[in-house]
């Protein structure tokens, strides 16, 4: 049976598991990318593990997000990254160089490799022909060390694109076609493969669109075929010798399938507040619209820009609208700036914002009280402009650029003669804002701004374990209240130490300090306890408060992965009954832990105080029962790399 082009990919990279869909498989990741947001904690999680240098072919740390210098919280992040990326051997994207997404596709990215990113438009990727999948910053900090990913072996879903798209309709067009039909629940637990005669007039940015926003349908994540338009796209980046050809065999089989007719097309939009509230811009209306935003990962590349400034050239922008532009890149800024579109955009009256996320992660270009904001992004939740009034729709650059200049939403099939745009031969591809790190690390100091705190690490699990009970809390406890998440506490994200003096807290103000007194101890929680968000600081918050144990009714999924990645043993009554024979303040002992855990799934709590025997269940897998053993994720990491 032939494989498709995902299985090939995974095929080449498996370790462990089986291609079998629903099993669990390990694969070896061949780059990594983190952004700012997430990559302090990254690399303090890298750091922890103690490896010297990254075993990755290729990693890089870009400054995208919080570019904004309002405090000196985020230079401090920045600096931090820049040398501790120079230390260990991670390319450094310095702020004002990019969007990572875009700066990857232009300068990193190699069809056939495997991509992991601790951001979630990481799939951007894909329209390489890179298997790109964007995870927690813990996976990122894992691979960095030469660790496998793991993750389900997701269904492979075939979309053909026929024909050819129509003047004025667009890469953001054929997405928003996905997302109408596949709705945002649509892509979970698969990869989107595209084929089809219909791919061959797409640019390799114009996939990248369409790779980006499989992101919105919640797949894995989303590839296209690496074709003579990937050799034509390298060649014109200075790297032609990056290329492969990547293809399915014919007779390869797809779990589901599913076919576009792109010449059937029209312009389309996402109205609030959600990706795939899917109509025609020609139904929706001509609404008035307030502001209008071009930019982030979706659509900055060179070609969007141009389309963009050729729609504005020799025209004035609405004197109700804001119009406000982000080229993707520092490649694309100076080619825009160099050709004169750049001074076009500036004559018709746009607002030039630096080459990075900007107002698509909030820094800066909140839209006023119910304003309608035409936006080429990727998500229109509510409040993520900034204002919670706000009406976001997600639209091309050229609906976005035409109803600039008209006030209102406008189809720009009424505007006259679409705009024609090449891909250049040639890119202008200067790394000089991209450091390379130092050749000897161990010379490199790296710089931690009073906002940088050492990651809390656990240690090998002792045969015994025991303590107090700290807190016993109710059922549905939430990631929110064991570790808060307020505009108070984000930015100390990367001060575990600071975010701990708040753990539990909504439970009990006195935890932290209970907590501390006795050096830890053990927590009783109801049922579904940890629900909510994948917040790792959930979990980081009590390992650096000394938790030991968490015996619950239940746990959610996601966060008794986390506390098993800390080294914090999740257990469940054995029955739910004893959940009242245990009580905050009892001293609680386990011996002979270490051969419980490994015999199976049994243990016995004794609580000394009621003098009673609890047993309770812990549900791992062989490599989750290593990971507590060796004391959490990263101790297991050091050993396996060593
Ligand atoms: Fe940045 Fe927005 Fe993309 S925050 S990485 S431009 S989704």
């Amino acid at each position: 049976m032939g494989l498709n082009l995902a299985q090939k990919i995974i095929k080449e990279h498996l370790i462990s598991g089986e291609m079998v869909e629903g099993k669990e498989i390990a694969i070896r990741i061949d780059q990594t990318l983190t952004q700012d947001s997430t990559g302090t904690m990254a690399y303090l999680q890298f750091e922890a593990m103690g490896i010297p240098r990254v075993k990755t072919k290729k990693s890089v740390a870009y400054i995208d997000h919080n570019t904004l210098q309002a405090g000196f919280e985020n230079a401090d992040d920045h600096k931090y990254i820049q040398t501790v990326a120079a230390k260990h051997g991670v390319y450094f994207s310095r702020p004002g160089n990019g969007i990572c997404h875009q700066v990857h596709l232009e300068r990193f990215g190699v069809p056939g490799m495997t991509l992991l990113g601790s951001d979630s438009h990481t799939p951007t990727a894909g329209g390489l022909g890179m298997l790109a999948i964007g995870a927690g910053g813990l996976d990122v900090a894992v691979a960095m060390g030469g660790g496998p990913y793991y993750l389900t072996m997701p269904k492979v879903c075939k979309v053909t694109l026929k024909g050819k798209l129509r003047p004025w309709v667009s890469a953001k067009d054929i997405i928003l076609e996905v997302l109408r039909i596949m709705t945002v629940k649509g892509g979970v637990g698969k990869i989107i493969e595209y084929a089809g005669d219909g791919i061959k007039s797409l640019t390799v940015p114009e996939r990248a669109t369409i790779t980006n926003m499989g992101a919105e349908l919640g797949a894995t994540t989303s590839i296209f075929p690496s074709d003579e338009v990937t050799r034509e796209f390298l060649k014109a980046q200075g790297r032609e010798e990056d290329w492969v050809e990547l293809k399915p065999d014919p007779d390869a089989v797809y779990d589901e399938e599913l076919e576009i007719d792109l010449s059937s097309l029209e312009p389309l939009a996402a109205k609030p507040h959600s990706p795939d509230n899917v109509e025609k811009v020609k139904d929706i209306g001509k609404i008035k619209v307030d502001q209008v935003a071009i930019g982030s990962c979706t659509n900055s590349s060179f070609m969007d820009m141009m389309k963009v400034a050729k729609i504005l050239k020799g025209k004035t922008v609405h004197p109700d609208v804001s119009l406000v532009i982000a080229p993707g890149s520092k490649q694309v800024l100076t080619m825009i700036a160099k050709n004169g579109a750049l001074a076009d955009m500036v004559a018709a009256g746009a607002r030039i914002l630096e080459s990075a996320c900007g107002p698509c992660i909030g820094m800066g270009q909140a839209p006023k009280t119910n304003a309608v904001s035409l936006r080429t992004f990727n998500r229109n939740f509510e409040g993520r402009s900034g204002t919670k009034s706000a009406q976001v729709y997600l639209v091309s650059p050229e609906v976005a650029a035409v109803s600039a200049i008209t006030g209102v939403l406008t189809n720009p099939e009424e505007f006259g003669e679409a705009p024609q745009v090449e891909m250049p031969s040639e890119f202008i591809a200067d790394d000089n804002m991209i450091v390379p790190p130092a050749p000897e690390g161990e010379e490199v100091e790296v710089v931690r701004g009073p906002n940088i705190k050492p990651f809390p690490l656990n240690k090998e699990l002792e045969n015994e374990i025991g303590g107090k009970i700290l807190i016993k809390v109710e059922d549905n406890i939430t990631t929110d209240h064991i570790m808060p998440s307020n505009a108070k506490l984000l930015p100390y994200r990367s001060n575990v130490p600071y975010l701990a003096e708040y753990c539990l807290t909504p439970c009990d103000p006195d935890f932290p300090k209970r907590a501390k007194e006795n050096n830890g101890g053990f927590i009783v929680g109801g049922s579904n306890y940890g629900q909510g968000s994948s917040r790792e600081h959930a979990a980081l918050a009590p390992l650096q408060l000394g938790v030991k144990g968490v015996i619950a009714k239940s746990f959610a999924r996601i966060h008794m992965a986390n506390l098993i990645n800390s080294g914090i043993i999740p257990m469940t009554f054995e029955n739910e009954g004893d959940y009242d024979e245990i009580d905050m303040g009892d001293e609680i002992v386990i011996e002979n832990i270490i051969d419980q855990i490994k015999s199976g799934s049994r243990l016995i709590v004794k609580n000394k105080t009621k003098n009673k025997d609890i047993p309770v269940n812990v549900s791992l897998s062989e490599r989750q029962v290593e990971i507590i053993l060796a004391g959490g994720l990263i101790n297991y990491t050091k050993k396996q790399s060593k």
